[in-house]
């Protein structure tokens, strides 16, 4: 018998989630009992949400739970295959023409979720020789994607970027050999800091050296522009990206994603996405739901108008009170803290107190960069926002975040 090292041995070695549930500050993988929107219970206590991505509060709207029902009544309950295969139903098809024209493309492709959207589209669009240039603070689904493109063919060189610095994007590209193919891919919204890429510049930049511009969106569409549009809108339409991504899982109130660009494109992504052609295909039930809530943001922009209002709101708010909340500017207002210790006793404080936001540490955030995610829904009242800053500037005086 050989004596090889045991690949389990990690995992006997991997103490911290173990300590900091015996130390009650564990804040992951907390089961919600009941969800009510901008209201949920955990523990058998009724909570105010703010920390969903339920942007516009359409995961419980009655007519986006009809919707998912008709979907299964008609179409069952899976597809039972990929989209390549016995996967693919005209619903699928609908729902790709709507969002084409919902983003201005000239066709869409459907993914089961955000995430394989990234890693499909990315991994696709990848070659031999082509370099890729992200945002330092780009979704970790984008780097998986550059990750299992670049499993695939090592020829592919990657460049980071630092977080929504144009000098530092041309620099990058400066260094870039002419005859390489480039894509620059960005959120729209980056998700933890809650600002906003700049993209008529990051346009004009890579038009200056012939680089494709990726948009994802998933934070931004239902979110920016005046009818939830996305950051396109946002900046009144002066530049588009050549692709546009995005997730179905926050305003969009299902779960699912999507690419949308020229159709040449489009085709050969459906032609080669692995996390297209070797999983199953976006289920009807959730198809159902995203086509309605298209519909409904289509029709309420009210909606959309009134999540910009609670974000600045929120944002001033905050500000007010001493909090240090970077460069936010839309409905994802973090609260910087710094110390992984401070944050967690900071999140304890406010789930004690009835409030439940997210603490996020390294790695989804860079080493020392430990901070409260909060986000904020159309549904939310005033009431419960005021009580929200309330609570969150007399804990956060306690612990010493702000100045009492
Ligand atoms: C910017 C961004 N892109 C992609 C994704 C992946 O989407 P999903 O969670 O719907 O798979 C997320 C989700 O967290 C995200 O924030």
């Amino acid at each position: 018998m050989k004596n090889h090292s045991d690949v389990f041995e990690k995992c006997h070695e991997f103490h911290e989630a173990e300590e900091a549930r015996k130390g009650g500050w564990y804040p992951f993988f907390r089961p919600i009992e009941a969800n009510h929107g901008s209201r949920v219970v955990i523990e058998g206590r009724e909570m105010i949400m703010a920390g969903s991505n339920n942007y516009l509060g359409l995961a419980f709207d009655e007519r986006v739970r009809e919707a998912a029902i008709h979907a299964v009544e008609q179409y069952g309950s899976s597809c039972s295959g990929s989209r390549f295969m016995n996967g693919s139903l005209a619903l699928h098809e609908e729902l790709e023409q709507k969002l084409a024209t919902f983003v201005g493309k000239e066709s869409a492709l459907v993914f089961t979720t955000g995430y394989q959207s990234n890693l499909g589209a990315i991994s696709a669009l990848l070659g031999a020789d082509d370099h890729v240039v992200t945002d330092k603070l780009d979704h970790a689904s984008i780097m998986d994607g550059v990750f299992l493109a670049r499993g695939m063919q090592k020829n592919i060189t990657m460049h980071r970027f630092r977080h929504n610095d144009l000098a530092d994007l041309r620099k990058v590209l400066e260094r870039i050999p002419e005859s390489a193919g480039i894509l620059i891919i960005v959120d729209g919204v980056f998700s933890m800091e809650g600002d906003i890429a700049l993209l008529p510049e990051i346009r004009k930049i890579a038009d200056d050296y012939g680089a494709r511009v990726y948009l994802d969106e998933a934070h931004a569409i239902g979110v920016l522009g005046k009818s939830g549009r996305g950051t396109v809108e946002h900046f009144e339409g002066v530049a588009q990206p050549d692709l546009t991504m995005c997730t179905f899982s926050k305003a969009l109130a299902s779960i699912g994603g999507f690419i949308a660009g020229e159709e040449r494109v489009i085709d050969y992504i459906r032609h080669h996405a692995r996390p297209l052609i070797f999983s199953a295909s976006m289920p009807p039930a959730t198809i159902g739901a995203t086509l309605k809530s298209i519909e409904i943001i289509q029709q309420e922009p009210e909606r959309v108008q009134r999540l910009q209002h609670i974000a600045r709101f929120m944002l001033d708010g905050f500000k007010a009170l001493g909090f240090n909340t970077g460069t936010a500017e839309t409905p994802i207002v973090p609260l910087h803290i710094g110390d992984n210790q401070k944050t967690f006793l900071f999140w304890k404080a406010l789930f004690e107190r009835g409030v439940y936001v997210n603490p996020v540490i390294a790695p989804a955030v860079p080493p020392n960069g430990a901070m409260i995610r909060t986000s904020y829904m159309a549904v939310h009242t005033d009431e419960e926002l005021e009580t929200i800053l309330r609570i969150s500037g007399e804990e956060g005086k306690k612990l010493g975040i702000i100045q009492s």
